[in-house]
């Protein structure tokens, strides 16, 4: 079920995000606090938001543009994190190219989510969240 993988990569990030906020605090080297929150932002918030939903609208979750839109999230959750850190860390030349791309692939993602919450928000539902025996052809 995507939304299992959503919502368990989601706080594997959330924990490796608040590791590293604990590792900036005990050094006190917070130069990596963008790569921290977008981690944490992206790789928890909005990931874990569209598990919750996919499980609270299960035919949103059905088709194979939502297997798309959740391995997009999951690579692009990782891949901007790691670009900004590298780029941080190492400076642009090389690695601009992952944090860039990270982000346009989470772009790319959160438009999908976007296009699927808007084809499924009419779905009705039937005490929590299974919906009146409909599938979307999507
Ligand atoms: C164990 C938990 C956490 C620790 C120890 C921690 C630690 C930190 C530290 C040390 C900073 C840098 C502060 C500075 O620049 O002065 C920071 C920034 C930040 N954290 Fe966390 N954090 C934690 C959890 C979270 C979570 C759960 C989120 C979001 C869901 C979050 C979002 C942010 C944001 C948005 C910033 C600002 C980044 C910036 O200024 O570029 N943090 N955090």
């Amino acid at each position: 079920m995507i939304s299992t993988v959503m919502l368990r990569t989601s706080v594997i990030l959330l924990l490796i995000g608040m590791t590293l906020g604990i590792v900036m605090g005990i050094r006190q080297d917070f130069a990596l606090a963008p790569a921290h929150a977008h981690l944490n932002l992206v790789g928890f918030v909005v990931m874990f938001a569209a598990g919750l939903y996919y499980r609270l609208v299960p035919a949103a979750g059905e088709g194979v543009l939502a297997k798309v839109q959740a391995t997009l999230l999951i690579v692009g959750a990782i891949t901007f994190p790691l670009g900004i850190a590298a780029v941080l860390t190492w400076g642009p030349a090389g690695f601009e190219i992952f944090a860039i791309g990270g982000a346009l692939i989470v772009f790319a993602a959160v438009a999908l989510f976007a296009w699927i919450v808007f084809r499924t928000t009419a779905i009705r539902t039937v005490g929590i969240g299974r919906p009146a025996g409909l599938s979307l052809p999507i």
